[in-house]
């Protein structure tokens, strides 16, 4: 509903316990940079806000481990991300921190209005705390053994060997992070959102399917992307649970309320009232009134992020809103996939990353080059890959290739022919017809897709005009025509020239300091450029990747990734960095396994967790319902009909509600990818492994 008066757009908050990488970039911060430009062009009223996330216990953890203050680890990583925003051409109007007093008392008046409308329900539980440390734990703060995998250093939040989301309780043998001790269980009081009752009547079902709220029509849905509406479906469908908002930490915005002692907001709660926050600031120094951007129905509202925020965008805090009362609902959460990196999943802690601000040091002035590619790539409905090959492709048959030399060719000839002045167009062929129009056709497409966020499509359109415009020039041949027919060459340089500035308008959203440069060359501003007008001297727009500067970075990543335990072996053939054998076993204790060979018959996603395949395996014996963390290798519906081994005589286990009757044998390199083990040609099902 772009239609709308006004326009606020939100990019997730960044948490500012590190840089940025490109798969934050292509994953949030591109496209809503992408889509503000594009309005603001339109001449709309936009207000484009995001900051950092400086609360949670990860940023604690960071502190501690840094042995420094969790406000030292902040501010330095404030300075770095603001600062590799501003190089890299995301313009934020405002780029706000939670950690500021604006923020505290914004998130404080939200948590004390919804706690006067009784939207918390208080509950004292057991948790674990630090004897020795007097505090209690935040999942983060406890490690234990995965009763999944059995990988001794799963949290308590989660497992990030098996990706199986886990409870505290669930660890084997849990310790403490901060002393290493075993932590006691002890009674403390926290405030839940009651997410059940909040949405009883199903007004939160009926606004995402729907878009209607209230019986109003408050956005379309049908612009909303598959994957977003799916996953709140089966959020909702599964039933939505209260859910805890406080935690017992001593970094964050205070509990404002009697009892509050000791406690914070957990950060997820106060995170997305950031974004009123950061208003609220450019509101004072804009002069505005921030409520006509987050409370008046005539504005768009518009989240961008990665996908594994659409729960906090896209259902809790709306209910936030909702319930509070006086504000706007999101009217699009155009939520991205992931982007991967050579072949693996990025990954911080392993260093498999490729960080904004070292690229803008690599490729000084090349901001154009990277946000072309990654909006190229974008992972709009499923994941995608960056690769410096590619990226270098990229730039050198596109970008040089097409734009290029085709920007340069029309005003190097136009500067040869007619000392840079417009020529007029004399005569028309239906060619040069098809052309113009093909020219108004790309703004309204390029309009069009910008306008249901389709950033890929949209890029590609308008690279579409300028591979159009270097085949015009290709096909007509003017520097052969000037020799015979010279007034033909003044229509077709026209017709150059209001290509180059047609393109000067529709990539200026995606490749910004390109259509500075062009609107420079061109000497124009104007939406036409007429004859008579006199453009400015080519400037080159872009230079060629050469391997070189490839193959450095591919170096750069692997030598700073965490050693990759496959290579360089010890002189006696071992590998030093193998994991290390586990203890021996009696053949009988092996004998006590019963592997089998068994088929999927069927798959499904895991109604309740991203990274579990609930599926159905013919075990030769009967048939059984088994749940794996395999999900983010495998797609559901590429693995029905798989050969696989199963350990049968497993006892059964819950996984996120699901009994799982078994357990399917996984393989795993070194860089965490997993394969099925499956026999090397068709055996029965049921068939022994031993
Ligand atoms: O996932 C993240 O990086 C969070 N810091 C995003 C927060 S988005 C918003 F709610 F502020
Ligand atoms: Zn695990």
């Amino acid at each position: 509903m772009n239609d709308k008066k006004r326009h606020t757009i939100t990019a997730a908050l960044p948490y500012a316990n590190g840089p940025l990488h490109l798969g934050h970039i292509a994953g949030c911060y591109l496209p809503a940079d992408i889509y503000s430009r594009y309005l603001k062009g339109k001449g709309k009223d936009v207000l484009f806000v995001c900051g950092s996330d400086e609360h949670g216990a990860a940023i604690t953890l960071r502190a501690k481990k840094e042995d420094t203050t969790p406000q030292a680890i902040v501010d330095k990583n404030h300075t770095i991300i603001k600062k590799a925003f501003e190089d890299f051409g995301i313009e934020f109007d405002i780029y706000h921190r939670t950690s500021s007093k604006l923020h505290h008392e914004t998130a404080s008046e939200f948590f004390k209005t919804l706690y006067d409308k009784k939207a918390f329900k208080e509950e004292t539980t057991n948790q674990f705390y630090d004897e020795e440390n007097k505090q209690f734990l935040a999942d983060r703060y406890i490690v234990g053994t995965c009763p999944n995998c059995d990988s001794p250093n799963a949290y308590g939040d989660q497992c990030e060997k098996c990706g199986s989301a886990l409870s505290p309780s669930e660890l084997i043998n849990p310790k403490s992070t901060i002393s290493g001790n075993k932590p006691i269980l002890k009674e403390t009081k926290h405030w839940f959102l009651k997410m059940d009752e909040l949405t009883e009547d199903g007004w939160l079902n009926d606004w995402i399917e729907t878009g209607k709220l209230d019986g109003v029509q408050q956005h379309d849905a049908s612009k909303w992307r598959k994957q977003v509406i799916g996953q709140c479906k089966s959020w909702i469908d599964n039933g939505l649970l209260p859910r805890s908002i406080t935690r017992d930490l001593d970094w964050g915005i205070k509990v404002p309320v009697e009892g509050g002692e000791g406690k914070v907001l957990y950060v997820w709660f106060d995170a997305p009232i950031g974004y009123i926050s950061a208003s609220k600031q450019w509101a004072l120094d804009n002069n505005k009134n921030w409520e006509d951007y987050w409370k008046d129905e005539d504005t768009e509202l518009v989240h961008f992020i990665g996908k594994d925020n659409i729960v906090f965008h896209a259902i809790i805090f709306p209910i936030i809103l909702k319930t509070h009362g006086g504000y706007i609902l999101p009217t699009n959460v155009p939520a991205n996939e992931f982007l991967n990196l050579e072949g693996d999943k990025i990954s911080t802690s392993r260093n498999w990353a490729v960080w904004l601000h070292e690229y803008l040091e690599d490729f000084p002035n090349k901001e154009d080059e990277l946000r072309y590619v990654l909006t190229s790539i974008a992972p709009e409905t499923k994941d995608s890959e960056f690769t410096w090959k590619d990226y270098q492709a990229r730039v050198n048959n596109e970008l040089v290739a097409i734009l290029g030399n085709f920007i340069n060719r029309s005003v190097v000839l136009t500067h040869k022919y007619y000392e840079g002045i417009v020529p007029p167009i004399e005569s028309l062929t239906d060619y040069d017809n098809e052309i113009i129009s093909k020219i108004k056709s790309t703004q309204l497409k390029v309009d069009e897709l910008l306008s249901h966020f389709k950033f890929r499509d949209a890029q590609t359109e308008a690279m579409t005009l300028a591979r159009l415009g270097n085949k015009y020039l290709a096909d007509l041949e003017p520097w052969k025509l000037i020799k015979t027919d010279e007034n033909r060459v003044k229509t077709i340089m026209n017709i150059a020239l209001q290509i180059s500035n047609a393109l000067s308008i529709v990539f200026e959203p995606f490749l910004p300091n390109t259509c500075t440069k062009l609107k420079h060359i061109l000497n124009n501003n104007a939406v036409e450029i007429s004859a008579g007008h006199q453009i400015n001297k080519a400037e080159l727009l872009y230079q060629k990747i050469e391997d070189e500067a490839i193959e450095t970075q591919i170096k750069k990543l692997k030598e700073k990734a965490s050693p990759n335990p496959s290579e360089g072996r010890g002189k006696d053939g071992s590998n030093p960095k193998a994991k290390p054998m586990k203890d021996e076993i009696t053949f009988d204790e092996f004998t006590k396994m019963d592997i089998r060979i068994g088929t999927i018959l069927t798959a499904e996603k895991h109604p309740d967790a991203d990274k579990l395949i609930k599926m159905t395996v013919d075990t030769g014996i009967d048939e059984r319902t088994i749940v794996s963390g395999i999900a983010e290798h495998y797609k559901p519906e590429d693995i029905i009909g798989k050969q696989v081994s199963v350990l049968i005589n497993l006892a059964p286990r819950k996984i996120r509600g699901i009994e799982s009757q078994g357990m399917i044998l996984m393989a795993e390199n070194n860089e965490g990818n997993l394969a099925f083990v499956s026999p090397e040609k068709i055996i029965d099902n049921g068939g022994i492994i031993s």
